[in-house]
């Protein structure tokens, strides 16, 4: 996760830098508040004290809010902004990396994970750095802030928080415990969706022409079944949270008023308006230490996620290349139009037994060259060796008297025409299927 984070540019940096400062401003405004409530608590208590000195701090709290509005505001912006940014690079970075991964590799992944981690796996963290820069942050603050605040003023009401707020950690800490090890699960499961989704599409003739659709549904029913009682079991787990968080709060308001009732009733009649307008702004203060706690605890619950999307992202961009481009990009021979096959052996990444074994040949320049064998025994495989879709197991291929490893790719494939058995036809117009790359170099170097 941290070393993704570090895709993030400078700009980002200062836009996270104002939001950190904002939020300052935004906790420091809101516990603000409860100040002016005290006050205004014991205004209204005390005989003959001034209406307008109520409309005071009431308006005091007012600008409090509005300007905690604002803020809140302009963090939400910059937060969402670091976010996409982040996303928008991560992506960038991923799709590149795929285009230069070796076949074997991609396949390796398989292209239904390939696209969920380009796609599902970068969402979730950009919701955590937007959550996180909002509410990491601006929890822990105000927790600390809050309780500073009320920890001199009275241990009792101080003791009642900090059991609410153990109540609050424990019952996080048990959904945590049950929750985290399905978050893997999930993500695997949004791979086999796509999988599913993808082979039904890319298969439909043959599915229609045999009847096959009822199989393929079930197929699709029984890893969208899957998948959703995994959501439905960790939503079910969080929906504990939500009542439990209320329970504990309006628990420890009550029980502040309780305790805060004895004592003023044994009070002296001097202490117990101050005690009264402490008491208000405890119980408000404990709601802020509750509600950060519980904030941590959702940045906490998302973080884990995150942190499994941002392993299945690594995986990908940590992927060593097998193919290593080479650095010849100019012709070293005075051979043109050559391709020579010397004792060249072949098996693929996967497979146990060679396809190709000790083949040696030489193509000139004007001479058609023919390959003729019945299925499956090699053809594709030894054309494919040319472009180096695969390398070579041994021996070596030359073009132009220059083995292949030895150029950069972009070189070779450009002495190359290159017509693929199954045609691909990509989402644009037939022009420029037929000038494929043609057009878009024209546009790119003209
Ligand atoms: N991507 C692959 N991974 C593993 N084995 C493969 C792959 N592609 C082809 N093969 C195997 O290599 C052999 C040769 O296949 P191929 O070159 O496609 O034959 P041809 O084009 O002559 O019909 C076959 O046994 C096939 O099963
Ligand atoms: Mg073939």
């Amino acid at each position: 996760m941290i070393k993704l984070l570090k895709n993030l540019g400078k700009k980002e940096c200062i836009f996270a830098i104002i939001c950190l400062s904002l939020v300052i401003v935004q906790v420091w405004l809101e516990l603000k508040m409860p100040d002016y409530m005290s006050e205004i608590t014991v205004l209204v208590q005390t005989e003959g004290s001034k209406m307008q000195e109520i409309l005071k701090n009431g308006g005091y709290m007012l600008l409090c809010a509005f300007g905690s509005l604002i803020s809140a505001i302009i963090v939400g912006f910059f937060a969402s902004k670091i976010a996409a940014t982040f996303s928008m690079k991560v992506r960038k970075k991923l799709f590149t990396k795929v285009e230069n991964l070796a076949i074997n590799e991609i396949k390796k992944f398989s292209t239904s994970s390939l696209i969920t981690r380009t796609t599902n796996d970068i969402t979730q963290i950009q919701m955590v750095i937007a959550m996180g820069l909002q509410v990491s942050i601006r929890a822990p603050i105000t927790a600390v802030w809050a309780v500073t605040k009320i920890l001199h003023k009275n241990w009792q009401w101080s003791a009642l928080t900090g059991i609410g707020v153990l109540v609050l950690i424990s019952v996080i800490a048990i959904l945590m415990v049950i929750v985290i090890p399905r978050f893997k699960i999930v993500q695997k499961l949004i791979d086999k969706i796509n999988g599913v989704t993808r082979e039904n599409l890319t298969g439909i003739r043959v599915v229609r022409a045999f009847n096959a659709e009822k199989y393929q549904e079930n197929k699709f029913e029984e890893v969208n079944n899957k998948l959703t009682n995994q959501q439905l079991f960790n939503q079910k787990v969080f929906s504990v949270l939500s009542p439990t968080m209320y329970l504990v709060m309006y628990f420890l308001t009550l029980s502040i008023y309780f305790v805060g009732a004895y004592m003023i009733k044994d009070a002296g009649m001097a202490d117990k308006i101050g005690l009264f307008g402490d008491m208000v702004v405890f119980s408000s203060y404990g709601m802020q230490v509750i509600m950060s706690f519980l904030m941590i605890a959702m940045i906490l619950m998302m973080l884990p996620r995150a942190q499994v999307s941002a392993g299945r992202i690594n995986e990908v961009l940590d992927t060593e290349i097998s193919i290593k481009d080479g650095n010849v990009n100019s012709n070293l021979t005075n051979e043109k139009g050559t391709v020579e096959f010397k004792n060249v052996s072949f098996k693929y990444p996967d497979g146990e037994e060679y396809v190709l074994k000790d083949i040696s040949f030489k193509a000139n320049k004007g001479e058609t060259v023919a390959f003729i064998g019945s299925t499956g025994s090699g053809k594709s495989t030894l054309i494919n060796l040319i472009p180096r879709f695969y390398d070579v197991t041994d021996g070596e291929i030359l073009v132009d008297g220059v083995n292949v490893k030895d150029y950069t790719q972009s070189f070779l494939r450009n002495k190359i025409g290159y017509i693929s058995q199954r045609a691909v036809i990509f989402n644009d117009t037939v022009n420029a299927n037929i000038a494929y790359r043609r057009k878009w170099k024209r546009k790119n170097f003209k």
